[in-house]
């Protein structure tokens, strides 16, 4: 429901960001719906993963690149946790990186989630992802257990590390009652060498749109 009504927001034209995830999916089929029936002439995604670009290609969805199109009108994103103050942990899907790039190269970022994703502070219920180079990656361990992480290098189904669409690794961070302080811990992370990105998403979302039993609840900035 809450990919459905995401949809709604596009208008003919537009230049889009596509999110990754299962919830928006979603999203794409009732976008590539509306596309087909001759709704939206001249739009165009950028995709935030390979997932989404073949996704996007299944459902013939007409796909750019930021280099191409610049400023975005529209993103529409999942996330893994949303705070009251519309802060987003993102990246459980390990799309953070090319999801931040497109999230701030947006006007309006609409993020879908089901309600059980709201949370009271970031860090409670999901783990913190964050992509770093293979190189030295054990090196990144203590530095994140002193920010208060518990970081553990994500694995694929082999046991071998999980490899981003960048060529990184991801160490999954867990913080025993959250994390206080994010805007602290998202400059202390950027000025480490090595890491790339964290998955916290500070400031961009602009509206939340919560599928909930039976209707789509919209949350936005203006506290509406
Ligand atoms: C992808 O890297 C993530 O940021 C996703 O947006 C997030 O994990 C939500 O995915 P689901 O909709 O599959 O829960």
């Amino acid at each position: 429901m809450a990919g459905a009504k995401a949809a709604e927001a596009v208008s003919p034209g537009m230049k889009l960001g596509l999110g990754t995830g299962s919830t928006v999916a979603h999203f794409l089929a009732s976008l590539s719906e509306r596309f087909g029936a001759g709704e939206l002439p001249d739009i165009v995604g950028v995709p935030t993963s390979v997932r989404t670009q073949l996704e996007c290609e299944t459902l013939g969805i007409p796909l750019g690149t930021l280099e191409d199109l610049g400023r975005l009108d529209l993103t529409v994103d999942g996330a893994d946790e949303v705070d009251p103050q519309l802060d987003l942990i993102k990246g459980l899907g390990g799309a953070l990186l090319r999801e931040k790039m497109v999230a701030q190269a947006t006007d309006h970022l609409i993020i879908i989630i089901d309600e059980g994703k709201v949370v009271d502070r970031l860090g409670t219920r999901s783990p913190l992802p964050v992509e770093v180079v293979p190189f030295s990656w054990e090196s990144h361990v203590p530095v994140l257990e002193s920010l208060g992480a518990h970081p553990i290098l994500r694995t694929d189904e082999d046991g071998d590390p999980y490899l981003t669409d960048n060529g990184n690794f991801i160490l999954d961070c867990r913080f025993r009652d959250g994390i206080r302080d994010p805007s602290r811990l998202e400059e202390m992370l950027a000025r480490r060498a090595g890491i790339v990105e964290s998955g916290l998403f500070l400031g961009l979302a602009g509206e939340i749109l919560v599928g909930t039993d039976g209707e789509v609840i919209r949350i936005n900035r203006n506290g509406e």
